[in-house]
């Protein structure tokens, strides 16, 4: 076939920078041309007084206080939109300049309380500070018409709308508008009469407004102010840190009185997040001090007893005894550990080294299990690293972006924020998911291409794209032979060109239309660097890992790979997801993906622990459960983790925990799977722990304590003291210690240490000798394990099947304001967006079997059924029915299944075939976990109970 190829391989780098010579008040400075003569000012040292204007918006110039006098021109041009010319002469301040300002000033100030002494925005305040810069004395002007009794709106739980102090700059419209991209806000009316308007002149919560925060950070006054500033006052003091809850790993200023946060500021040295956020991370940290935090150990011998409080000593010294009598009884392999992707770098390298130093074999595991263990095998596979290729930057370079199973605008807000931005700028965009998701079209942004693929068919359209590429000449030949494996690529384009892959083919098992297929593929290999984003939607499969594959055979077919715009870029779910992975926490690898078996790596540890460690892959979550049920797996320390609402088929879990003799749980709340648990340890908060996480683009971000461990232990310490209890030694004095030992045995961190990432702010691994700053972009000039290896990528349709007691297909996912088992946003005023978990269904579906909006219904599989409520929309196909499981009284996962991924055991969660009725009542596990949780005793409230 042919490899005849005339394909844009993507934008060339751009020119050296143009720089322009002027005098601000006479000193020379020299600035990149385009700039505005403010930035020139400012870096000539001259701060010019400004309100419409902020360093992260666009230059508005509305509300004249910047003026300057530029020689040779008329007028006072305002500084912010006036690009500089060479030979420019600005004169920053005049007796003219200063009467102009206070003229502007006094206006603003004549229609505004002047209540600053008892306002929340006091010593914090923009146009206080400008009146004081500009000198503003007194108000000529006599009381008459103004704004002072516009109503407050106080309708968003996080923040209030005072109309009464706004000056209309518009920073708040256009932050929503550039940098969250949600076009929610628009300046109302006009002259006297303007105002802000949020949605259709609704209050904040009724509009499209996703509560981000953005507005309120750009607001130079009180108009926009989070409640917790009114309730509890300015902040004294901030320490830098990072989110704890999704991949992203947004950089915050943790704004403190004592030890109480006022509030979260995004960061603009935050290298993820440059200064924005979401609604959780901005806002949703009130779970950390709420009162269902348990503080002191718990105890119990039998499931059925009443939790009993102890002191630290004696809960560690339970867990050490009952681990060692359990191995002396069943042998070593009896117990294992579970490490958490919420957890530290830091936490999860000693859970593995405890459960591999300690317990002495290689059972431990992480939630990444049954997330993106397949983005590790396959991307290790076939370019040779288990991660994403790219920092988040390089979206702003990307042509074509291809979304596929990800739904980044509630998964990965702040990503998708960046990305919306690229969009709105020209790049085009290909969604493959079965769902309708925001980003297909929303303001400002729609899909080209939005391939709407039945669950469970990923890989027969992948491979069709594939086809596309290889039977029409799209494959970037010079690529291929220069960085692949040639014999492999020959086998997989003979492959990928069979007919049976021809997207006409393929329409039929996925529903996806063949042309929209064949131009989709087009779009990808010739519209420029073409950047792939997946999530769960591609792992939580049958097929996960071989998803994977086809991907990563896309981007090398197409020479997409290694460079800024391009790469295949896993979306990660959870904070520390990627991190969890690197440390070592899978049963058959040790930190940096190196096989237990590797002779070389082990002695590595065996050295520095003193121990002779195990060369067998340990067992994985399902296994572990499964060996319970054997009765031959009978103690499991679980740092961080709720199985029983996180893993699929959620009746086999209950059964797999009842059957151990000790379950160890620690966690901030007693969660589902401390139900069936004999210790409870308490857990640390983000906020009291000091370590680093690594996000979705290999980020290492610190992470630092702003106040100290509620329960008086950060997590780390109890690892420990747990290891020392049972004849383990680890003596660190400090989480920075535990990252030299990373870096001590780690190849890939050799280069880590926290007065680096102090002094960086951040950096992506590999951060060794050779990157001594770390790798934004991976594979530039090779790919790491040599030659990129193509995959042949058969489509192997799912066991699970459709039929006429199971009709529908469930797939699932998660909502912006919600994270994972809710755990922590269940706790906080995000359920007022989300209270439960409601099903999405076709109106098509929906009319056939009966169901109204609103409407409970019983959502059962072959394995468990649920209820929950209906929701009637067309974001679904008919079909096909989604949900959450974010909400402990739904179980979501009572009717997932145990399939899973063939490489990796990731369990199936996106494809259950289901049957939807009428309600008539709770399932009947409902209320079997009803009685057992009651009997198994929660000594706290539900956070989602009723008060
Ligand atoms: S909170 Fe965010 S989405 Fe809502 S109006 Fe402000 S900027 Fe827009
Ligand atoms: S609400 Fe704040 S940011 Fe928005 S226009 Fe009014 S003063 Fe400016
Ligand atoms: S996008 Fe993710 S990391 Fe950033 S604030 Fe939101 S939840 Fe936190
Ligand atoms: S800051 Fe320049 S016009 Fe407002």
């Amino acid at each position: 076939m042919s490899l005849i190829h005339e394909i844009d391989h993507g934008t060339p780098p751009s020119p050296a920078e143009e720089t322009v010579a002027l005098f601000v008040d006479g000193a020379p400075v020299s600035v990149p041309a385009g700039t505005s003569v403010m930035r020139a000012a400012a870096l000539a040292g001259v701060q010019l007084p400004r309100l419409c204007s902020t360093e992260s918006l666009e230059a508005f110039g509305s509300c004249r206080l910047c003026l300057v006098e530029i020689a040779g021109r008329p007028g006072t041009p305002a500084s912010c939109t006036t690009p500089v010319a060479a030979g420019m002469a600005v004169t920053t301040q005049s007796a003219r300049l200063a009467k102009l300002r206070r003229g502007v000033m006094e206006l603003y100030i004549s229609d505004h309380p002047l209540d600053c002494l008892t306002c929340s925005a006091n010593g914090d305040c923009e146009l206080q500070d400008m009146a004081g810069a500009v000198g503003l004395r007194e108000v000529r002007y006599a009381p008459g018409a103004s704004h002072l009794d516009a109503k407050l709106d106080e309708s968003n739980p996080y923040f209030t709308y005072d109309p009464s102090k706004c000056i209309v700059c518009s920073r708040c419209v256009r932050a929503c508008a550039e940098v969250q991209g949600t076009f929610a806000l628009t300046i109302e009316g006009r002259g006297f009469a303007s105002r802000v308007s949020a949605g259709m002149a609704e209050p904040f919560l009724a509009s499209e407004c996703v509560s981000c925060g953005a507005c309120v950070q750009a607001c130079p006054t009180a108009t926009l102010m989070e409640k917790s500033v009114i309730e509890i006052g300015q902040p004294e003091h901030s320490v830098l840190t990072t989110c704890g809850y999704c991949g992203v790993g947004c950089t915050f200023e943790a704004e403190m009185r004592g030890n109480q946060v006022v509030r979260m500021t995004p960061a603009r040295q935050g290298k993820a997040n440059r200064g924005h956020s979401c609604v959780k991370g901005r806002f949703a940290w009130g779970y950390a001090t709420h009162r269902d935090r348990v503080l002191r150990p718990l105890v119990r011998e039998k499931l059925t007893d009443p939790w009993r409080e102890v002191g630290w000593d004696e809960a560690i010294a339970r867990v050490a005894s009952e681990f060692r009598r359990i191995q002396a009884s069943y042998g070593r392999g009896a117990i294992g550990g579970i490490t958490s992707s919420r957890c530290t770098n830091e936490e999860t390298y000693l859970v593995q080294k405890l459960v591999r130093a300690g317990f002495g074999n290689n059972n431990v595991d992480t939630c990444a299990r049954v997330c993106h263990s397949p983005t590790g095998y396959g991307l290790k596979t076939t370019f040779g690293t288990s991660a994403g290729t790219q920092d988040f930057d390089s979206v702003d370079h990307s042509d074509v972006i291809v979304v596929i199973g990800a739904n980044p605008t509630d998964g990965h807000p702040v990503f998708a924020s960046r990305m919306k931005r690229r969009l709105r700028a020209g790049a085009r965009l290909i969604v493959i998911d079965p769902r309708r998701i925001d980003l297909v079209r929303m303001p400002h942004v729609e899909a080209a291409h939005h391939l709407q693929l039945r669950p469970g068919t990923n890989v027969a359209v992948l491979t069709a794209l594939a086809h596309v590429i290889v039977t029409e000449g799209l494959v970037n030949e010079a690529f291929v032979r220069e960085r692949c494996d040639l014999d492999e690529f020959a086998d997989w384009a003979a492959f990928a060109a069979e007919e049976r892959n021809a997207p006409e083919a393929v329409e039929r098992i996925s529903g996806v239309p063949a042309e929209e297929l064949r131009r989709a593929a087009r779009l990808y290999a010739t519209g420029g660097n073409g950047a792939i984003y997946y999530g769960l939607g591609v792992t939580e499969h049958s097929q996960g890992t071989t998803a994977v594959m086809a991907i990563a055979n896309l981007a090398m077919a197409t020479g997409n790979i290694g460079r800024p715009g391009v790469g295949v870029n896993p979306l990660r779910g959870q904070n520390n997801v990627q991190g969890a992975c690197d440390m070592g926490s899978f049963p058959h690898e040790f930190s940096g993906y190196r096989h237990v078996s590797d002779d070389a790596a082990r002695s590595v540890f065996e050295t520095l622990w003193g121990v002779a460690l195990e060369r067998e892959p340990g067992l994985r979550i399902p296994n572990m459960i499964d060996e319970a049920l054997a009765g031959s797996f009978k103690g499991l320390y679980i740092q961080g983790e709720d199985l029983v609402q996180s893993d699929p088929d959620t009746k086999h879990v209950v059964a797999g925990l009842e059957a151990m003799e000790c379950v160890v749980v620690q966690d901030l709340f007693l969660n589902e799977t401390a139900n069936f648990a004999h210790v409870f340890l308490p857990g640390s908060s983000f906020l009291e722990k000091d370590g680093t996480f690594t996000n979705a683009e290999r980020r290492i971000n610190r992470v630092r304590r702003v106040m100290p461990p509620r329960a008086g232990l950060a997590d780390w310490e109890v690892t420990v003291a747990i290891a020392e209890a049972m004849g383990v030694p680890m003596r660190y004095a400090h989480p920075s210690e535990i990252m030299d030992e990373v870096a001590r045995t780690t190849p890939t961190f050799a280069g880590v240490s926290y007065a680096k990432l102090d002094a960086l702010g951040s950096v992506q691994w590999p951060c060794n000798e050779k990157a001594p700053e770390g790798t934004p972009v991976m594979h530039r000039d090779g790919f790491v394990r040599g030659r990129g290896r193509f995959i042949v990528t058969e489509y192997v349709p799912t066991d699970e099947r459709t039929g006429p007691r199971f009709p529908l297909l469930l797939t699932s996912g998660r909502v912006l304001s919600q994270y994972n088992v809710g755990a922590q946003t269940r706790r906080t005023a995000n359920m007022t967006w989300h209270r439960e978990d409601v099903l999405e269904i076709h109106p098509h579906d929906a009319e056939e079997r009966g169901i109204r909006e609103g409407d409970r219904v019983r959502l059962s599989s072959r394995v468990g059924a649920t209820t929950l409520c209906a929701r009637v929309t067309e974001r679904v196909a008919p079909g096909v029915v989604y949900t959450t499981f974010h909400h402990p009284l739904t179980q979501t996962n009572v009717v997932t299944t145990q399939y899973s991924d063939w490489a990796t055991n990731c369990p199936e969660y996106k494809v259950t075939a289901v049957q939807v009725a009428p309600s008539a009542g709770p399932s009947e596990w409902q209320l079997e976990y009803g009685e057992l949780a009651e009997s198994h005793g929660h000594v706290a409230r539900r956070a989602d109970a009723p008060e």
